[in-house]
């Protein structure tokens, strides 16, 4: 296999990948940021009005949380040492099990080592649906 075929079948093999989403994905040339952008659906299908759901967006988790037709959602990953976040619906706190850090819903701490709020992730709604950019300043 020449290095021209196989560059195709890499290219056709991320194709499919792509493809097998459950989410519409695409890349935004917007400068050299490489910002990411993923379709979530239609928004009252994703997230109802006053309600908050945990979303797994290509393997980065974020807390949804809407109010009318503006959502916001939060990185998912501590502040302190980067530790998968869980979102304890029943105390309306996200919480890191590695070293007790907690969260409000608006990703302030609240507890344990974290001093540094919760990372944002860009939403905004277009023709009914819902979109989130899934990279963070920093992200490579
Ligand atoms: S990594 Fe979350 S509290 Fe340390």
């Amino acid at each position: 296999m020449n290095r021209r075929s196989w560059l195709r079948t890499i290219a056709a093999a991320a194709g499919l990948t792509t493809i097998s989403l459950a989410t519409t994905e695409y890349l935004q040339p917007q400068g050299d940021s490489g910002a990411r952008t993923v379709d979530l659906g239609p928004i009252d299908e994703v997230i109802s009005d006053g309600t908050r759901r945990v979303v797994n967006v290509n393997g980065r988790m974020a807390l949804l949380s809407r109010r009318a037709d503006v959502v916001t959602a939060l990185d998912l990953t501590c502040t302190h040492a980067g530790c998968p976040l869980a979102f304890d619906a029943k105390t309306q706190r996200i919480r890191c099990a590695c070293h007790g850090g907690a969260f409000a819903v608006t990703g302030e701490p609240v507890a344990g080592p974290p001093r540094r709020p919760l990372d944002q992730l860009e939403c905004r709604t277009e023709n009914g649906r819902l979109y989130i950019r899934t990279q963070l300043n920093g992200d490579v």
